[in-house]
């Protein structure tokens, strides 16, 4: 397998593991990184959403924005964390019609998309040189045990 296609598969057994780990993987994200949170309706991907937030200090509810596609948090020490929930689009053409470009690969901030399968290949065309689209996949085993798939650098094992 080659490096850039590598990945971890870790296993929680609780809505509260998978807030704890996505907090300690905060720390570990380069800045003007997207996560984009792929998995089924109900997967996790608010709680990890809730996590990744949690670990960069942000103490505000984190809630689906569903019905409003972003919502913008402030960081303690500046920049910004942004929550997509990509759900109710159509597809890309949507996406830019509201400013996408705006929320993605900016200094200081770390952007979070659920629902990126309605952008397409968009991310990646759209990828500046340097920066980094961070996947992750969670798939529910169960009623309370989910697998988190991301690149295995960044699975801080
Ligand atoms: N190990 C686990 N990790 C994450 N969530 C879990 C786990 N076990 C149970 N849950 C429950 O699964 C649900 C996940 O809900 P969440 O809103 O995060 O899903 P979602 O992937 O964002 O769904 P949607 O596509 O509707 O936005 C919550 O009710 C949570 O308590
Ligand atoms: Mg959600």
């Amino acid at each position: 397998m080659s490096p850039s296609s590598s990945h971890s598969d870790i296993t929680t057994a609780s809505a509260a593991e998978t807030e704890a780990f996505a907090r300690g993987l905060a720390a570990r994200l380069p800045d003007g990184c997207v996560v984009t949170l792929n998995g089924d309706l109900g997967a996790g991907k608010t709680v990890f959403a809730r996590g990744l937030a949690r670990g960069l200090g942000i103490t505000e509810p984190v809630t689906s924005p569903t019905f409003t596609i972003v919502q913008e948090y402030p960081r303690p020490g500046g920049g910004w964390f942004y929550h997509l929930d990509l759900y109710r689009i159509r597809g890309a053409d949507d996406a830019l019609a509201f400013g996408l470009e705006e929320f993605l690969f900016q200094p200081h901030t770390l952007t979070v998309i659920e629902w990126p399968e309605r952008l397409g290949d968009l991310l990646e065309t759209e990828l500046p040189a340097g920066a980094r689209h961070v996947p992750v996949q969670i798939t529910a085993l169960d009623d309370t045990r989910r697998t988190i798939r991301l690149p295995a650098d960044l699975a801080g094992m």
